[in-house]
């Protein structure tokens, strides 16, 4: 069966967003590449040792569009997605109570991450909750908040946020909802790393950001996100890179999506030299 499209172009995987359990998501996201979390893990590692360096001790970081707890797991278990692939991979018998069990013991054995409190937030419930009962997330929003305001509940995790990050969601959120996570907390604005295809790019965000204080840059560097699911997608792309101008050969042309890393940091804060 061909891969849907979105209307942006790219494929849509909103089927395997939506189940009990990771193990049909980290077998797709295996089939095409999928390693933009792995490339992101030392530049998330990065921020928050100059978090630490900044005197947030105990740092709290929010992974928007965690889905199932992809980030978490990969820095709590210290390992890479192939890994993860096969770690859930080899359980095809396994029920997902099974799984969160052996999630939870893993994470007794590990700590990849000691100090560091891990929130994720996700529009998808099963995936969200998944990482929550297998501990890979202290705490978890299930919110869309391109679509309405936090509830109070929501606004109060949302104002202890640290450091926001993001693989691969850019694009489903926009500057609606990083502005709403910003107006969380008016005395506490988090520090952000967002990694985004280029064919969606940050310009708006970026702008919306400013509004509220930030000042963003852009990484060097390019950072392979995933193979084409298919030539449909691979057509589109091209084609809204071309009318944004921007040069996809030897990069997109070559059969990958590619991403930036923009990280913003509020302009008054002292230690936010990048
Ligand atoms: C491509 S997946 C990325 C998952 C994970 N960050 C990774 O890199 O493996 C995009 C995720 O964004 C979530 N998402 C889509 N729209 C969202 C929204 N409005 N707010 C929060 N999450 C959203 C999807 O449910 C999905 O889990």
């Amino acid at each position: 069966m061909p891969v849907p499209l979105h209307t942006t172009g790219k494929a849509s995987f909103d089927d395997i967003y939506h189940r009990p359990d990771p193990r049909e998501y980290y077998a797709r996201m295996r089939e095409l590449n999928y390693r933009i979390p792995e490339l992101a893990k030392p530049f998330f590692q990065q921020q928050i040792k100059e978090l630490r360096a900044a005197g947030v001790e105990h740092p709290t970081v929010l992974d928007i569009g965690c889905s199932y707890g992809v980030n978490a797991a990969l820095l709590r278990f210290d390992t890479t997605m192939s890994e993860l692939a096969d770690h859930y991979g080899d359980s095809a018998d396994a029920d997902r109570h099974t799984l969160v069990a052996r999630d939870q013991a893993r994470l007794a054995d590990c700590e990849g991450l000691p100090g560091v409190r891990l929130v994720g937030m996700d529009v998808s419930h099963d995936a969200v909750s998944y990482a929550h009962a297998a501990g890979l997330l202290h705490d978890i929003v299930h919110a869309d908040l391109e679509a309405a305001e936090p509830t109070e509940a929501q606004r109060r995790t949302l104002a202890s946020v640290d450091l926001v990050i993001s693989t691969g969601c850019i694009g489903y959120v926009t500057e609606k909802t990083l502005g709403r996570l910003v107006a969380a907390n008016p005395d506490r604005r988090p520090w952000m790393a967002h990694f985004v295809l280029r064919m969606f790019g940050f310009d708006d965000i970026a702008a919306q950001l400013a509004e509220l204080g930030y000042r963003t840059v852009r990484a060097p560097g390019l950072f392979e996100q995933r193979r084409f699911a298919s030539d449909a997608e691979r057509t589109q792309v091209l084609n809204t890179l071309a009318a944004n101008g921007i040069d996809a050969t030897g990069c997109e042309t070559d059969g990958w999506l590619y991403a930036n890393l923009y990280l913003s940091r509020p302009i008054d804060d002292h230690e936010a030299e990048q």
